[in-house]
């Protein structure tokens, strides 16, 4: 697995990559609109690779990235439009909990232990 680490002017990325998918996350050092200061997105496994605990690998590798930058926990969206609801359910699973919502997704924090 590959990471970069991107520092930008106001916020940190990590690019997490495999060759078949790859995962974002963004630090900052004041809380955002979010309501935090760790933010996950764009996880994204190609479709003949699904099934193969890499979603899991990355969104892991993800937290740790987190942990590791000293932030006390990470949050995501969930939105119906992009994702099944068994996503939305593996969250809820891995510890995420439900911040918000609206009629199209919901805000999820999980806190780092
Ligand atoms: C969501 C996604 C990243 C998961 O990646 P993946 O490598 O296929 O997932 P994993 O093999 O790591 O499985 C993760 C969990 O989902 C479960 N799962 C996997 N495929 C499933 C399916 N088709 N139906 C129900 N559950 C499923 C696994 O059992 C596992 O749960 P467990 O660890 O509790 O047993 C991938 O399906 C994807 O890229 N989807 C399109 C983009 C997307 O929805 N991204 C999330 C945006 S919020």
């Amino acid at each position: 697995m590959i990471v970069q680490r991107q520092v930008w002017h106001d916020y940190t990325k990590y690019l997490i990559a495999d060759g078949y998918g790859s995962v974002q996350l963004e630090l900052y050092e004041k809380e955002q609109n979010f309501g935090g200061t760790a933010f996950i997105y764009g996880l994204y496994v190609c479709h003949s690779y699904r099934g193969n605990h890499l979603g899991d690998a990355l969104l892991d590798q993800a937290e740790f990235c987190a942990k590791h930058a000293g932030h006390k926990a990470v949050f995501l969206e969930w939105e119906e439009k992009d994702s099944p609801k068994w996503v939305f359910e593996w969250y809820l699973r891995l510890g995420y909990k439900e911040v918000e919502s609206d009629k199209h997704g919901y805000l999820l924090k999980k806190e780092l232990k």
